[in-house]
């Protein structure tokens, strides 16, 4: 590596340091952290601050789906902001945005017609939080406000969208508002009771929920809020049926059926949503967010059925303000962005991804020959490898922290960058991603994981 880059990284780490505010710091370290600098992308690939190439196996955080350095964006990106960088959507609105809704409509499953746009994806979910309470407040029904979540689920970073967050980790030292939820069991098949098939499994989650909605009451419940594959919660796949049961709760309770579409969606399982294509599944919303932009802007949203806002329409309060929107709403660059995206999606991306899908998790299952990897699962381009201590058990015990971080650490030196999540190591390569990477970043993982 050149000295000039050695001198740049070194002074920005020095720079991060005294004056970055990570994001998720500890107390310990806030403020006062230099994290691994990246410095440049190309394809699947980073180049880190000690010169090494690496193929990035999350693709940033699930969202550089296109891969790094796509001239095309590069493209839109300026001549959007040369044409027109900002409007204000309070009172006027730009062409990119207005085009890019209608093409979302047209991938939205049944009558999911209208679109929001946010700056990511923890506004798309507070304003879909925040649309259901509205909608229920027009209609009279101002006690129907509890959203009902999952262990293992994320939603984000916004106080209500954090609140349905399901790992302990992150619950306890933040607050919340945690009298609006209801909290339901993780659909972890790998960690389903001992002896209970997975059928039974999803029979028992079904329960849990018709259980819930009986206990606390539909008249006092908006929104079911769900994730089609966990993502951060460990790439977690449901078991067959649940999710269409669980649909069929929510439409006789007049629950919302929300579907978390920010990892899912926008080509990671190779369509632009995967709830009706993947899960047989048409929700009330979904929220999108990272791939829609292959994360080279920040943007987000929400896609509304017609269904809800013919129901705002013919209530007697036609005055009644949805009281919600954000400068950034509906960002000419950003949507300019999403729509180059779209077209490389819908002209090669989406069928290129599913036809490279079941090589990846051929080869990623591999990786169950280690002693200490307990499952290989995922479903698309993504996958998780969760270690354990006892391959006998069906429960087994969580490794010590560290094995992620051990994992990752050796992976890097080898040439890969891995997502640990404390005992898991989740894979979401750019789906530009090739038969050869794919056998590189399976290569490496097998040592890292051995060596772990
Ligand atoms: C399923 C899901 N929803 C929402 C979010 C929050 O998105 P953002 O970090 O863009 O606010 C994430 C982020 O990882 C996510 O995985």
């Amino acid at each position: 590596m050149p000295e000039t880059h050695n001198r740049m990284f070194e002074k920005a780490t020095q720079d991060a340091a005294d004056h970055l505010i990570q994001p998720w710091p500890s107390a310990g370290s806030v403020g006062a952290e230099a994290r691994g600098m990246l410095g440049s992308g190309e394809g699947v690939y980073v180049h880190d601050d000690k010169g090494r190439k690496l193929i990035d196996g999350p693709a940033g955080m699930w969202c550089t789906n296109v891969g790094h350095r796509n001239e095309a964006l590069a493209d839109v990106l300026r001549e959007q902001a040369m044409e027109l960088s900002y409007n204000s959507p309070w009172y006027t609105s730009n062409e990119p945005s207005a085009e890019l809704a209608r093409r979302i409509a047209g991938h939205a499953p049944g009558d999911l017609n209208h679109v929001f746009f946010t700056t990511g994806g923890s506004t798309a979910v507070e304003s879909a939080l925040r649309f259901a309470q509205f909608y229920n407040n027009v209609r009279g029904l101002e006690g129907k406000k509890k959203i009902i979540c999952r262990d293992g689920g994320y939603h984000g970073s916004t106080y209500l969208s954090a609140t349905l967050n399901g790992s302990q980790r992150s619950r306890n030292w933040m607050d919340f508002a945690d009298d609006l939820t209801i909290r339901l069991s993780c659909p972890d098949p790998f960690r389903r009771p001992d002896g209970m098939s997975i059928e039974d499994f999803s029979d028992h989650l079904v329960r849990e929920f018709a259980d819930a909605v009986e206990e606390h009451g539909a008249e006092s419940i908006a929104a079911f809020v769900g994730e089609p594959i966990m993502a951060s919660g460990g790439v977690i796949v449901p078991p067959d049926g649940y999710f269409k049961a669980i649909r069929e709760i929510c439409t006789k309770h007049d629950i919302l059926f929300i579907a978390d579409e920010v990892v899912t969606g926008f080509g990671r399982l190779g369509h632009v949503f995967a709830s009706e294509t993947c899960f047989d599944v048409v929700p009330d919303i979904i929220t999108f967010a990272k791939g829609v932009t292959s994360g080279y802007f920040p943007l987000g949203g929400m896609v509304v059925s017609d269904r809800l806002l013919e129901g705002l329409r013919a209530s007697n309060h036609p005055e009644a303000m949805y009281a919600h929107g954000l400068t950034y709403s509906s960002h000419p660059i950003g949507c300019a962005v999403a729509l180059k995206n779209l077209d490389i999606l819908e002209d090669e991306l989406l069928e290129y991804t599913r036809g490279i899908t079941p090589y990846f998790h051929d080869r990623m299952k591999e990786l169950e020959e280690l002693e200490l990897v307990g499952e290989v699962r995922g479903m698309g381009l993504m996958a998780c490898v969760e270690c354990v201590a006892d391959r006998e058990s069906h429960n087994p015990i969580r490794l010590d922290t560290e094995v992620g971080v051990r994992i990752d650490r050796h992976c890097q030196e080898l040439g890969l960058l891995v997502r640990p999540l404390v005992h898991m190591c989740v894979m979401s390569p750019p789906l530009v991603i090739t038969r050869d990477q794919i056998d590189s970043m399976v290569g490496i993982l097998h040592e890292g994981i051995w060596n772990g």
